[in-house]
């Protein structure tokens, strides 16, 4: 009797601490897969109708219809006949030359190791045949051709994972538009739109992460998040692997649900005490690609270099964004930078993938270096190139087995102890590096 009374507590206690519960104690408790802390680097993948005037940014019909920005207003008076329509844009979105698996060699070429895609943007086009989203989605409209699940079987076909970014609103959906005027009290467009595309979304394309967003005019219970995640954790087709974000309703970022985004571009200026990830964008300026950004708009590779390294030695994930053309592809400039970035990582990838934050983020020793760790291994990773040999680190504390590398090169460095802590190394010439960084690997130091 007390066996099974207890045998029923024990099960009961499993079956009860399995399940999640629609709401964000319950829901927030549940641990990250490990494959998104270990990925570190990914990729973000804006393409849309917005690619197609490729004008300003993939804000481009907010800014035209809804802000009535004079500059937006003037390009279509200018460029277009009177009287054209947003929805003009779709067929012109033709994506002829996109070949999916070009895009996912380049890719993995950039040595990301997932890819978030625009299923849909604020606009409300779906990437996708959705069912919900009559004639204003890729199958029946534009490229006629199912760019999330093309694209979904290059990337999984060279072993990177697959996240789609959704919009939760659409500026301009007329369902959307009467729950907003009936002050979110009714949830039709919940209901008939957001629900079931999400559903759909996971049940087709089954995908290793959700990057939500839109989510900022309406509490979380509107879009009735928790319920969604609720089923997402526990019985989804994909509740064992899924990671999400944090955008599922005004004041919900930062705060609930996945690994944290908080606000685009977050940088924040001590260690995060939660999973986080930094997106950011190649072009300054905008996440859609524009026909009028310029090179000096854009991030270079150093540049991107200096903030992914910063991003891991604080804890975070970097998830950086190019917007391809609406023809399908990927700017030169976009591409040449990924590899760069890439090149980099295939020398220097033990500093950052699968690492951990060390006790000391950064510090400046002879030149300001970042610091990442894999149990007593401790990676220095600097961008400025010292001007004399002997380097200096002040933190790590070394040991009698100490073994001082440099990334790139198996010949053990000459180094010594300093007083407390720290240590004086003599560096090798430093390889050429069109990033301008390098890592040195110190095993045996704590
Ligand atoms: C799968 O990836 C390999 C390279 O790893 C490539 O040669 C092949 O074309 C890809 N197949 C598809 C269907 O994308
Ligand atoms: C969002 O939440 C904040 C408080 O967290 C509130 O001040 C603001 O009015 C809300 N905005 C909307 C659009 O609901
Ligand atoms: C949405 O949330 C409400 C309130 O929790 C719940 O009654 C309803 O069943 C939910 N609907 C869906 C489709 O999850
Ligand atoms: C290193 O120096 C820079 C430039 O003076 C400064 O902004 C930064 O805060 C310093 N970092 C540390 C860890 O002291």
């Amino acid at each position: 009797m007390r066996l099974r009374l207890l045998l029923c507590a024990v099960c009961c206690g499993l079956v009860s601490a399995e399940r999640y519960k629609p709401d964000w104690k319950s829901l927030d408790a549940r641990p990250l897969p490990k494959w998104y802390d270990e990925a570190k680097f990914g990729l973000f993948v804006h393409w849309g109708v917005f690619s197609v005037p490729a004008f300003g940014s993939e804000w481009f019909w907010w800014y035209w219809q809804g802000a009535l920005e004079p500059a937006y207003i003037a390009f279509m008076l200018k460029n277009y006949p009177p009287g054209f329509t947003y929805a003009e844009f779709a067929p012109q979105f033709n994506a002829q030359f996109f070949q999916p698996d070009a895009w996912a060699e380049v890719f993995e070429a950039s040595g990301a190791k997932y890819v978030v895609f625009t299923t849909k943007h604020h606009e409300g086009f779906t990437n996708w045949g959705s069912p919900t989203s009559w004639n204003w989605n890729s199958v029946d409209n534009g490229p006629h051709r199912d760019l999330v699940g093309e694209l979904g079987t290059a990337i999984r076909n060279r072993s990177l994972h697959y996240g789609l970014y959704h919009s939760l609103y659409e500026w301009f959906n007329p369902l959307y538009l009467k729950d907003k005027a009936s002050g979110f009290k009714t949830q039709e467009f919940v209901y008939r739109k957001t629900l079931p595309e999400l559903m759909d979304l996971v049940k087709r394309y089954k995908p290793d992460l959700i990057w939500s967003d839109g989510d900022w005019e309406a509490p979380d219970t509107y879009w009735n998040s928790t319920e969604f995640l609720a089923w997402l954790y526990n019985d989804s087709p994909v509740k064992d692997v899924i990671v999400v974000n944090d955008r599922w309703g005004n004041g919900t970022y930062c705060k609930h649900g996945g690994y944290y985004n908080c606000a685009d571009k977050y940088t924040p200026s001590t260690m995060p005490k939660h999973k986080w990830e930094k997106c950011n964008s190649i072009d300054r300026i905008s996440w859609g690609y524009r026909r009028n950004m310029k090179l000096s708009d854009l991030m270079d590779v150093p540049t991107i270099i200096k903030d992914l390294v910063f991003t891991v030695a604080y804890g975070g994930n970097y998830l950086l964004n190019i917007g391809p053309t609406s023809d399908g592809m990927i700017p030169t400039i976009f591409e040449e930078h990924l590899r760069g970035v890439g090149a980099w990582l295939k020398v220097n990838g033990e500093a950052i993938y699968a690492t951990t934050p060390w006790r000391v983020p950064t510090e400046n020793a002879t030149v300001p270096v970042w610091y990442t760790s894999k149990g007593s291994t401790v990676y220095a990773i600097f961008h400025t190139k010292p001007t004399q040999y002997s380097f200096v680190l002040s933190s790590p504390v070394t040991s009698d087995t100490t073994v001082v590398t440099l990334l790139g090169s198996t010949e053990p460095l000459k180094w010594a102890p300093l007083h407390s802590s720290g240590l004086i190394m003599l560096l090798p010439e430093l390889p050429f590096s069109t990033a301008g960084a390098w890592a040195i690997k110190l095993t045996g130091v704590a």
